[in-house]
C-alpha cells in the first residue's frame, strides 16, 4: 500500500479502481504482508521444533489460509467450524491445535474421532476427555494468574478470566486425569491479546517454564498467542528480534534443567494478518450539526465491530484524496442503527467529499471474522491481492 497522485494504492491499483471494480464496502488483504509477518516470527526464534499455528479466528480466508499453510503456518482452532475451514484450506489433523472453553460432550468426541491435538480447558473437560478416550495423551490449558491485552475482553488469564485450569488445582488436575490413564503430555497457555509489552510476555513464558517441571512427560509447550500490533500512531511495535533472543535463552535454560527438548508452539493471530487488510468503504452522506460534522459511510460495526466493541482506534486514510487542504475535526459514522456506530470519534481528517473511499486500515484481524448480518445488512466482499 502506498500513496501516488494522492490516492491510496495497492500495487499497481488505486483504491478507487479495487472499488469500482468490486464494489465497497470491501476488504483487502495483501499476500506480501501476511508473509512478512509470519517471516518476522520465524526468523527472529531460533529454538527448535518451533512451529506458528495461525490463530485463524483471526481471519479465516481461505486465500489467508493457504498462504500461511504455504509458508509453513499450522493451525489453532477454537471450534469445529474453524477446523472444518483449517481442512478445505488444506491442513492436515496432525497440523491443528484446538483449544477451547465450555465444549459439549459431542464436540469433545468430534474432535478425539479426527485424532486432533486438544488442550483441555477445565477439570471437566479432562474427566469427560477420559471417558472418550482413557489412556489418550492430553494438552491442558493453565490459567497462571498473569494476563494481558488491549481490553478487559480479550485478558485471557489471572482470577477474572473463564478460561484454563487454575495453577492451584495442579493435584486436582494431576487426579483427574490418572482417573482414567490420561498422559498429560502438553501445556498450554494464553494470556491474552495485542500485547505490545515484552516484559509481560517474557514473565509469562517464564512461568510456565517454570510449571511445566511439575510435568515429567512434556512433548510440547504452547505459549499462546498475544504478539501484538501498533494501531494508534504513538504505539510503538514489538521488536521481534529482541524478543526472539529472550524466548530463546528461555527455553534453552529450561532444556538444560528439563532434560529433554518439547515443541514450543506459538499461536498467533493477530500479528500475522491484521496489518494485511483493509476495509475500503464509501463516504454516502456529511452531516453538519450545530456541534460536530458526521462523515458517514456504507458500513458499520456488522463488518468491523473493534471500535464499537472495545472502542479501538484504527488509522483511517481518504484513499480518493490522501492529503491536501485543511484538516477538520470529523466523526466517522455507519448506516447501523445504534449511536455507538463509528470508527472514529472526533478525529482529526483531511478534507472529505461524498464518493469519496476511506480505508480503514489494520483490518485484517478480528475484522471479517467477527463480522455479522446485522440490520440484515450483507457482510463485505473480501479479495486477497
Ligand atoms: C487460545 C488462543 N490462542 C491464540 C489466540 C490468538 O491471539 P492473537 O490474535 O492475539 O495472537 C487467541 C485469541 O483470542 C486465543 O484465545
Amino acid at each position: 500500500m502506498e500513496t501516488r497522485e494522492n490516492k491510496l494504492y495497492f500495487g499497481n491499483i488505486s483504491a478507487d479502481d479495487l472499488v469500482a471494480t468490486h464494489g465497497s464496502p470491501l476488504y483487502v488483504y495483501e499476500a506480501s504482508k501476511i508473509r512478512s509477518a509470519y517471516h518476522a516470527i520465524t526468523d527472529s526464534i531460533s529454538y527448535k521444533p518451533m512451529h506458528v499455528h495461525f490463530a485463524c479466528k483471526a481471519n479465516t480466508h481461505d486465500g489467508v489460509m493457504r498462504i500461511l499453510h504455504g509458508e509453513g503456518a499450522r493451525i489453532e482452532a477454537v471450534s469445529p467450524g474453524e477446523v472444518e475451514r483449517a481442512f478445505t484450506a488444506g491442513f492436515k489433523p496432525e497440523e491443528i491445535i484446538f483449544t477451547c472453553s465450555n465444549l459439549t460432550l459431542a464436540e469433545l468426541q468430534w474432535l478425539a474421532n479426527r485424532n486432533i491435538r486438544v488442550n483441555l480447558d477445565s477439570l471437566g473437560q479432562v474427566e469427560k476427555w477420559g471417558r472418550i478416550k482413557p489412556g489418550s495423551e492430553i494438552g491442558v490449558r493453565l490459567n497462571q494468574g498473569i494476563g494481558a491485552g488491549h481490553h478487559d475482553h480479550v485478558i485471557t488469564g489471572g482470577p477474572d478470566s473463564k478460561f484454563g485450569i487454575d495453577i492451584a488445582q495442579l493435584d486436582e488436575l494431576h487426579a483427574a486425569a490418572a482417573k482414567n490413564n490420561l498422559k498429560i503430555i502438553g501445556l498450554h497457555q494464553h494470556i491474552g491479546s495485542n500485547i505490545l509489552d515484552a516484559d509481560i510476555f517474557m514473565r509469562a513464558i517464564d512461568t510456565l517454564l517454570e510449571t511445566a517441571h511439575q510435568f515429567p512427560a512434556l512433548q510440547y509447550i504452547d505459549c499462546g498467542g498475544g504478539f501484538g500490533v501498533p494501531y494508534q500512531p504513538t504505539e510503538i511495535a514489538l521488536d521481534m528480534k529482541q524478543l526472539g533472543k529472550r524466548i530463546d535463552a528461555s527455553l534453552e535454560n529450561f532444556v538444560a534443567s528439563y532434560g529433554s527438548r518439547p515443541e514450543i508452539i506459538f499461536e498467533s493471530g493477530r500479528y500475522l494478518v491484521c496489518e494485511s487488510g483493509t476495509l475500503l468503504v464509501t463516504v454516502t452522506d456529511i452531516k453538519k450539526t450545530p456541534y460536530k460534522i458526521f462523515v458517514g459511510v456504507n458500513s458499520g460495526f456488522n463488518h468491523l465491530v473493534r471500535p464499537a466493541m472495545y472502542g479501538s482506534y484504527h488509522p483511517i486514510v481518504n484513499a480518493s484524496q490522501v492529503s491536501g487542504g485543511p484538516e477538520t475535526v470529523v466523526s466517522i459514522a455507519g448506516n447501523i442503527c445504534e449511536s455507538g456506530d463509528l470508527f472514529a470519534r472526533n478525529r482529526s481528517m483531511p478534507p472529505i467529499q461524498e464518493g469519496n473511499i476511506l480505508a480503514i486500515l489494520n483490518a485484517g484481524a478480528y475484522g471479517f471474522s467477527m463480522a455479522s448480518e446485522y440490520n440484515s445488512r450483507p457482510k463485505p466482499k473480501e479479495i486477497l491481492l
